[in-house]
């Protein structure tokens, strides 16, 4: 692997699809996991297999149609989990578990009921028994965004010497700034022995809306896997988006960081998991919302007619999106006006715009937006 290339772990199939009213049947995960094959991601979460039967089927069924792709299961750190993820993924011809436990002092006391050195037994315990199935093993430390640094550094040593692969560092409620969640993969990337050899991997939630920064800040500081949803859903205000991430490196070349993803699919997978799931995007969700390329004020209308830069900081083609829109409102100016009437055929004269454009004002004030066949009433009242 490119030293600069970040993995992107898909786990739009588990965290995604605990958020209520999104479940999914096994058929509909295994269209949702061909899609995220044909995207390029390289690890797809597909589900917690000792959670019900429902889904053991579609973990195995998952790894039996996938082909490169790596095919994980998720355990806490309990023995039973760990054996039946392991029976699930034997379909799999690249199969990972994953499997952890709570790192804060709220999850010690509170969740757990136990101590920070029992916490590190149960770890150690875990990460060799999946060891004992799998060589891939991805260890999360949950809710390391409000865990102590130095306690969480000594949970990962101690599971880097049982084997683990892959280091999660979940922001599991979405709590860390950008520069301190940036710091803490930075503190254990210069505090732990061995860690050079394993991936660091970002699990950021989007409570304070600000899991996408987070994920890169991780990456900015040596975090080579970037676990994330489609559309960013996942529990509660949602995981880290996907197609947000993979654009912002894409965007942004100076970063240095690279994936694997063909963004010409992030809007028909985008749209496949929103119709599969019944839950819909937000009209200005970044990148694949309905509006992500729609332009409606004047100012910025004219500005995109005349260079589509000058608003636009990524071309729609390269996410799948047909073209931008130019939206008809009241706020919209005679050179967005134009613009529409020429894409129906209609070349008016400067004359001719100054006359319907009055008209148009009149009827936008009327409606939310004013559509083609309005236009075309327009040209047949003049006309007439
Ligand atoms: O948010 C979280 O901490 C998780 C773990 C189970 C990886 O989803
Ligand atoms: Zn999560």
């Amino acid at each position: 692997m490119n030293t600069n290339q970040v993995q992107i772990f898909d786990t739009t199939l588990r965290d995604g699809e605990q958020v209520p009213g999104c479940k999914l049947d096994t058929q509909q995960k295994i269209v949702i996991a061909r899609q995220l094959e044909r995207l390029g991601v390289d690890v797809i979460e597909a589900g917690f297999p000792v959670s019900s039967p429902g889904d053991f089927k579609s973990v195995a069924e998952i790894g039996r149609t996938v082909k490169d792709v790596i095919v994980c299961g998720l355990t806490r750190a309990v023995m039973n989990d760990i054996d039946v993820a392991a029976e699930a993924l034997q379909t799999a011809r690249r199969p990972r578990i994953h499997t952890g436990i709570g790192v804060s002092d709220s999850h010690i006391q509170y969740k757990l009921r136990t101590t920070p050195d029992k916490i590190i037994e149960r770890a150690v315990a875990a990460v060799k028994h999946a060891k004992s199935y799998v060589e891939d093993v991805e260890f999360y430390a949950e809710d390391a965004g409000r865990a102590d640094n130095e306690f969480l550094a000594r949970v990962v040593q101690a599971v880097v010497d049982a084997g683990a692969t892959v280091l999660n560092i979940p922001d599991t409620t979405g709590y860390c700034l950008p520069q301190e969640y940036g710091d803490k993969i930075a503190y254990l990337r210069d505090n732990v022995n061995g860690i050079h050899k394993c991936i660091l991997s970002t699990h950021c939630h989007n409570d304070l809306g600000l899991a996408t920064a987070n994920s890169i800040a991780g990456a900015q500081n040596g975090a080579r896997q970037i676990e994330c949803t489609i559309n960013g859903i996942g529990e509660r205000a949602g995981n880290t988006s996907l197609e947000e991430v993979v654009m912002i490196m894409r965007q942004h070349p100076h970063l240095g960081l690279t994936t694997n993803i063909n963004s010409k699919l992030l809007l028909e997978t985008s749209h496949l998991v929103s119709e599969s799931m019944g839950m819909m995007v937000q009209p200005n969700k970044a990148i694949v919302g309905d509006n992500a390329f729609a332009h409606s004020s004047g100012i910025h209308q004219d500005g995109v007619i005349k260079r589509r830069d000058t608003y636009e900081i990524i071309d729609p083609a390269e996410v799948g999106v047909d073209q931008s829109k130019i939206v008809l409102t009241a706020r919209s100016g005679r050179a967005a006006l134009a613009y529409r009437f020429k894409n129906l055929g209609f070349n008016l004269t400067k004359v001719q715009l100054d006359n319907v454009y009055q008209e148009f004002l009149h009827i936008a004030d009327q409606k939310k937006e004013v559509e083609d066949a309005d236009l075309r009433d327009m040209m047949e009242g003049m006309a007439a």
